[in-house]
């Protein structure tokens, strides 16, 4: 580490570190009512297990939305200090204004392209800008600029996947939104013990809070773009010294960076990023 108090004074801890910290304690609460529905089901230890089930819901719905909030603060962040993240995360090839959000697309990133898109007019730019008129960048454009500011190489991040783990986390933040939502109605109005169907959904989505993070986490590093052009080559290591290259037929070798470390372990992409053809270390 170079700099400790740069680090701490990082602008992205405003908006990361509680979203971050809001994960674990919806994890948390998420955990605790997960348990509490099993033994309400059972109807062992009521005495226990309803008190711990209040406490869930007023943690999990507080943490649930202010959760959902943060993630769409560090998300118009993200669309100032790292662009290429943003878009990679909506696969937007291309600069629009109005630009849609893409709910699901199928994504060729050899091709830089999708297909199979569905998507909601105007509301990529209304989450990264806060209004439904503005510009997004899109991919390519970000690219050139990335290599006339850092030099010549390969600056997009494997776009499906920070797709898809965007997209796993969002999904997974408005299911437990709306599950913790309904249970606390369910509970004031004295319901929750004789709704089995609620209590299975709440034991059930113990897991998803887990997924997201994961999740969070893969976007928030896979999606960062390679920057190994900033680092001195001291600081550099594995075989990073390769050249990034655009993905091509004649030369479809990619280089990544190693997870959450920009420039560090870089590594020739492998498994569904590989292109097929061989690889040309130049
Ligand atoms: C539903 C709306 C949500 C939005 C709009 C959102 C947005 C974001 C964004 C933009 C990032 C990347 C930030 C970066 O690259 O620095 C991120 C990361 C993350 N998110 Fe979310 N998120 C949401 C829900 C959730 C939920 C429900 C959880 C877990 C319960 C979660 C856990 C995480 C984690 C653990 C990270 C990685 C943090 C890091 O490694 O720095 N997010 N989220």
């Amino acid at each position: 580490m170079v700099d400790f108090l740069a680090l701490v004074t990082n602008p992205n801890i405003f908006n990361q570190f509680p979203h971050t910290v809001l994960a674990g304690l919806v994890t948390s609460a998420f955990f605790i009512m997960g348990i509490s529905a099993y033994h309400m089901l059972r109807g062992s230890h009521p005495e226990i297990f309803r008190p711990s089930m209040r406490l869930g819901i007023i943690t999990g719905l507080l943490a649930t939305v202010l959760v959902i909030i943060t993630g769409h603060i560090s998300g118009l962040h993200m669309t100032q200090v790292q662009p290429m993240k943003i878009a990679a995360a909506n696969a937007q090839w291309e600069t629009a204004s109005y630009a849609p959000l893409n709910l699901v697309a199928w994504i060729d990133q050899q091709q830089e392209k999708n297909s199979m898109v569905l998507a909601i007019p105007a509301l990529e730019s209304f989450l990264a800008h806060n209004s439904f008129s503005a510009e997004v960048k899109g991919i390519k454009d970000i690219q050139r600029e990335m290599e006339a500011r850092f030099g010549p190489g390969y600056y997009v991040p494997p776009v499906a996947l920070t797709f898809w783990s965007f997209r796993i986390m969002v999904a997974a933040g408005f299911w437990m939104l709306f599950l913790v939502l309904y249970a606390y109605y369910l509970e004031r109005k004295g319901k929750l013990e004789s709704s089995p169907g609620v209590l299975k959904a709440l034991l059930y989505t113990i897991p998803v809070p887990y997924i997201a993070n994961t999740c969070g986490w893969i976007m928030a590093e896979v999606g960062a773009p390679a920057l190994d052009s900033l680092w001195p080559a001291a600081h550099r290591r594995g075989p990073i010294a390769m050249r990034h290259q655009r993905p091509a037929p004649d030369n479809p070798c990619r280089v990544y960076p190693g997870i959450g470390y920009p420039g560090g372990g870089g590594r020739v992409a492998s498994g569904p990023f590989r292109p097929r053809g061989t690889c040309n270390r130049t």
